[in-house]
C-alpha cells in the first residue's frame, strides 16, 4: 500500500475557486482505484470568509457536474498546512507568489500553480469569478475539470 498523499488547494477567498476545485479533484480520485490514499482539502490566503459556506454560484455549477461541495467550510491557510500536506496548489499566480512568501524554510511541501497542468491553457490564472457572473464560475469549472486528472497523474508518479 502506498503511502498517503495530502493536496492543498489555495486562492483568495476560500468560497469561490479552491472549494470547487477541492470538489472536483475528490471526484477525480474517487474514480481512480489507485488513488484511495489521497486526501484533499482546501484554504484561502486571506481570512475574510472562514467558517463561510462556499458561494452559491460555485456550489450551483458544481451540483449542475455532480459535485456537491456545500458542505465545505471556509478556512485561512495556516502554518501547520505546510507540513501537514504534501502539495500546495495555488489557483492564480497571487496566490502561488502569497504561499511561496509565507512557506517556512523546512517545508518540504511542493508549492505548484494548478494551471501549470490544464492542456492549452490560454492563461496563467483560474481567474477569479467573484466579482462577474455565472459565466466566470463555468469557466472556472472547466479549467478545473481540465486540470484534475493531469494534476493526480503527477501526485500520483511522484508519491
Ligand atoms: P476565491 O474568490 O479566491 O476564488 O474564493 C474570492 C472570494 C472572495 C473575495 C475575493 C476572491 N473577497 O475579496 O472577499
Amino acid at each position: 500500500m502506498a503511502s498517503p498523499v495530502k493536496v492543498l488547494f489555495v486562492c483568495l477567498g476560500n468560497i469561490c475557486r479552491s472549494p470547487l476545485a477541492e470538489g472536483v479533484f475528490r471526484a477525480a480520485v474517487a474514480a481512480r482505484a489507485e488513488a484511495e490514499d489521497v486526501r484533499v482539502d482546501s484554504c484561502g490566503t486571506g481570512g475574510w470568509h472562514v467558517g463561510e459556506s462556499p458561494d452559491p454560484r460555485s456550489v450551483e455549477v458544481g451540483r449542475a457536474n455532480g459535485v456537491d461541495i456545500s458542505g465545505q467550510r471556509g478556512r485561512q491557510l495556516a502554518p501547520g498546512d505546510y507540513r501537514r500536506f504534501d502539495w500546495l496548489v495555488a489557483m492564480d499566480r497571487s496566490n502561488l507568489q502569497a504561499v511561496l512568501d509565507r512557506q517556512p524554510k523546512d517545508s518540504l511541501a511542493r508549492v505548484v500553480a494548478f494551471m501549470d497542468y490544464v492542456p492549452n491553457a490560454p492563461g496563467e490564472d483560474v481567474p477569479d469569478p467573484y466579482y462577474g457572473g455565472p459565466r466566470g464560475f463555468q469557466n472556472v469549472y472547466d479549467l478545473l475539470s481540465a486540470g484534475a486528472g493531469p494534476l493526480l497523474d503527477a501526485v500520483l508518479a511522484e508519491r
